[in-house]
């Protein structure tokens, strides 16, 4: 078995990955019956197959539909298969444009300022709790349009709707049914609101959004709310921290990067390729299937393991170097096909402003100590629960 929730395997997959790739790269896992896939080619054909490898559990179509208000199950676009998965998409595409999340620039950088002036004369921060974790939840607080007064309530959801995520992906339970409950009413009343009168946030997009007779319904919109809080804050987050403790990890990247900002972008998606976030994805086969010489039995759980696949050396020359230039860099981090992260443009401008506001802010930026860092929890995201560090204090 492949003690895949130790501490030690948590911070640094990365040999398991490698010994995988190379010996078994697709294998049935016993204690936890599912299939892994480790290899690049296998994972994005796993990732983007959506007729052979269902992302629905191998529900029928009929059966995907949309949870009640007040429902738990609530993942929709993420858990449904085409024709469902193509409608809603194409609903939620016309409320989150690239034009709408470029135009939350300024006040994200406004925020990561914020932020960081709570700490910035002191020389101390904890870089996820103090900064990598409240950024992403304020961001999409803001972007559906709720009220600052009600952010404390809509974090303690969010924590509530990421911990219960885990039971989905193969974690432990711990979310609050309790919770989901406030959260649905909470948006159920702001829908109503927005319904009557529209403002220019996500919420009243997505109200107003349509293809043809098709909208979305309030279930729909519920679904997405959730899904957007599971699928965008942890992930955000853990590329801000994973992103810091890499390049503090290769001091010659970072004094690159100090010299020459513009590499920035490309910095990003080394990080998300070298310590990719989200390290692996589930798919349910919808029939037999034959991948690396071995047969996948129709309705078996696969796991497509992306932090593997990132690290694969027939698709990425000398994988296990950091280096910011990398060019090509075709990465999977945000999957692959259909389903490819409807927030990655969002997750890239928060990384982007996020990193540059901790490079101009924090000088001399440096670990506290060499103690190792508490993993982030579980095997499907992948960073650290709290990073202290230290840095000259600014007037
Ligand atoms: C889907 C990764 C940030 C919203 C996905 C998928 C991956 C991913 C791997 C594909 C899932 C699959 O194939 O089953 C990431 C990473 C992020 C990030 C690494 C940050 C670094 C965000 C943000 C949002 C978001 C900020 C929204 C605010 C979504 C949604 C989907 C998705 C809605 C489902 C798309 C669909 O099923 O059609 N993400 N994500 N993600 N992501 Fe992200």
């Amino acid at each position: 078995m492949i003690p895949f929730l130790t501490p030690e395997i948590l911070r640094n997959p990365y040999p398991i990955y490698e010994m995988m790739r190379a010996s078994q790269p697709v294998m049935y896992i016993e204690p936890m019956r599912f299939w892994s896939v480790f290899r690049f080619d296998h994972v994005r054909t796993v990732l983007s197959d959506s007729a052979r490898f269902s992302s629905a559990g191998g529900r029928p179509p009929a059966s995907q539909g949309t949870p009640a208000p007040g429902q738990r199950d609530g993942f929709s676009l993420i858990t449904t298969d085409p024709p469902r998965h193509t409608q809603l998409r194409s609903l939620v595409n016309q409320a989150f444009t690239p034009k709408a999340v470029a135009a939350l620039e300024p006040r994200i950088a406004e925020l990561a300022h914020e932020l960081l002036d709570r700490v910035s004369g002191t020389g101390k921060i904890d870089l996820i709790q103090d900064f990598a974790y409240p950024l992403p939840v304020i961001v999409i607080a803001e972007l559906l349009g709720i009220p600052s007064g009600d952010r404390d309530r809509f974090k303690h959801w969010s924590d509530e709707v990421v911990a219960s995520a885990d039971t989905l992906i193969g974690g432990s339970a711990s979310g609050s049914l309790q919770a989901h409950r406030e959260m649905n009413e909470y948006f159920s009343g702001i829908i109503a609101e927005r319904r009557k009168a529209p403002k220019d946030d996500l919420i009243s997009a997505l109200i107003a959004a349509e293809e043809g007779d098709f909208h979305l319904s309030e279930g729909d919109i519920l679904s997405f709310c959730a899904l957007l809080l599971v699928a965008g804050n942890e992930t955000t987050t853990n590329l801000i921290g994973n992103a810091v403790l890499t390049l503090l990890e290769h001091p010659e990247e970072l004094a690159k990067l100090r010299s020459r900002p513009e590499l920035l972008p490309s910095a990003i998606e080394e990080v998300l390729r070298f310590r990719s976030p989200v390290q692996a994805m589930f798919r349910t086969a919808n029939e037999d299937v034959e991948l690396g010489g071995q047969v996948i039995p129709a309705g078996s759980r696969v796991v497509a393991f992306i932090g593997s696949a990132n690290r694969d050396e027939e698709k990425f020359p000398d994988a296990a170097r950091f280096d910011i230039e990398r060019t090509p860099n075709g990465h999977i981090a945000f999957g692959h096909g259909i389903h490819f992260c409807l927030g990655a443009p969002l997750a890239r401008l928060e990384a982007r402003i996020a990193l540059a506001a901790v490079l101009d802010r924090l000088p001399e930026l440096a670990r506290v100590n060499d103690e190792p860092l508490t993993p982030a929890r579980g095997f499907i995201v992948h960073g650290v629960s709290s990073m202290p560090l230290r840095f000259r204090p600014q007037e």
